[in-house]
């Protein structure tokens, strides 16, 4: 047998010891280089509703003003109808690393009397930007994708203290599937320490209660010690308690610190003991920012283009075949495109019978009308034909036309005088 293969047919692997150096040990440098020079892409979605600070955070969190700050919606001012969505965006960079930030905005979410479908216009938007991704990856030439899907969710919770509210629920139960969501509860320095606490527990227990799926920090087995308790203890704040805040402000120590002054003092945003902002950054950023990229591509990119796939009939043996066979994807490419093309000819023959039928409906009634027309004049004609024969015969019998008698009681006509 061929000693090359193992009993399950796959070749094994022999390890061999280098003689000398060779160079692929620079591989993670070319690595390195090739992404630093082509940069960054990465979009955040904020949701939440109004005056929760969700501007303010993108603002601390890249430590840009990415947004300018607004002053709250005084009771008076007129609620918006729907909820917007806005995006922008920004080039930062930092150690000559560039990233092309996008914040997805969504002002609107939960102002309304009746929240009832305020996820909807945020599932579409979310959805539409698989679309545009979907339809890239199938254009014949897609060297220039541009990856516009939504890495991560970060859905405000307003500090009351309770529990989630039937919107919260609602919302994270339409998205998690969707979405890597990443739950934080605003303006924290609104709580007392052990009612932040509390609060999260209660927050936990509604999440797993209804089954949602929260972005995890994902551990591998062959990690060492640090970067498991790194992220142990990254998860163990979760749902992130933050404080945001542009403002410089003075410490009791007289350092200066991004934060919030009040009477009884300050609360600093970079300080782990005041709030999660640090451990937030670090997930979103610092940590993460790469498999929040992976898991929406490999993940709810995927099984959402499955499931959109198998819903436009292109059917598959086995997803491991695909990815080992190049031919097994272009033949899934080559479906695709059938299916596209049959829907193009379908729509172009629906098209044509439309208008067939029209021109038919349309000829079917000036013949109508014709017809109409003719049988008019037919009619006239008849009777006209009729009056004439009435006549004719009228004076054959020697009978005047018109009955018109004088007073002698003899015919007009018949008498001269
Ligand atoms: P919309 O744009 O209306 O959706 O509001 P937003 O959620 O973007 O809130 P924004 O960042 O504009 O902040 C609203 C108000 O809350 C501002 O006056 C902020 O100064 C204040 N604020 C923001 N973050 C915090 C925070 O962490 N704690 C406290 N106490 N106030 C905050």
């Amino acid at each position: 047998s061929n000693p090359s293969l193992t009993n399950s047919g796959l070749p094994s692997i022999i390890r061999k010891k280098l003689m000398g150096y060779v160079g692929f040990a620079n591989l993670p440098n070319q690595v390195h280089r090739k992404s630093v020079r082509k940069g960054f892409q990465f979009t955040a979605m904020v949701v939440g509703e109004s005056g929760l600070g969700k501007s303010t955070l993108i603002n601390t969190l890249f430590n840009t003003t990415l947004y300018s700050p607004k002053e709250p919606l005084p009771p008076s001012a007129e609620r918006p109808k729907t909820v917007a969505i806005e995006s922008i965006g920004a080039d930062i960079e930092e150690n000559g690393v560039r990233l092309h930030l996008t914040v997805v905005d969504t002002p609107g979410f939960g102002d309304f009397v009746n929240n009832d479908d305020s996820w909807k216009p945020i599932v579409e938007n979310i959805e539409s930007r698989f679309d545009s991704y979907l339809e890239q990856e199938n254009r014949v030439n897609r060297t220039k994708v541009v990856d516009n899907r939504v890495h991560a969710c970060l859905y405000f919770i307003q500090p009351t203290g309770h529990s989630l509210k039937e919107i919260d629920i609602e919302f994270m139960r339409r998205l998690h599937t969707k979405v890597n969501l990443i739950p934080v509860i605003a303006k924290a320095d609104t709580m007392t320490e052990e009612e932040v606490a509390e609060f999260k527990e209660r927050i936990l227990s509604d999440i797993s209660h209804h089954n949602i799926q929260i972005f995890q920090a994902p551990t591998y087995d062959n990690e060492d010690e640090e970067t498991v308790s790194e992220a142990e203890e990254i998860a163990s704040k979760i749902p992130f308690a933050v404080v945001g805040s542009d403002k410089v402000v003075r410490a009791p120590d007289g350092r200066q610190v991004r934060g919030r002054a009040y009477p009884w003092g300050v609360v600093e945003v970079d300080n782990e003991e005041h709030c999660d902002f640090v451990k937030l950054r670090q997930m979103l950023i610092r940590t993460y920012m790469e498999e929040l990229r992976e898991y929406t591509n490999d993940v709810l990119y995927e099984n959402w283009r499955t499931e959109k796939l198998l819903g436009m009939g292109v059917a598959q043996d086995s997803t491991v075949f695909k990815e080992i066979n190049p031919a097994a994807r272009m033949q899934e490419e080559r479906i695709l495109h059938e299916a596209k093309l049959a829907k193009m000819e379908a729509e172009m023959k629906m098209v044509f019978q439309q208008k067939v039928q029209e021109k038919e409906a349309k000829l079917k009634q000036s013949e109508e009308e014709l017809y109409a027309r003719h049988k008019d004049m037919k009619d006239a004609l008849e009777k006209q034909r009729a009056d004439l024969e009435e006549k004719k015969r009228k004076i054959e019998s020697g009978r005047p036309i018109t009955p018109e008698k004088n007073t002698s009681g003899r015919r007009k006509g018949f008498l001269r005088t």
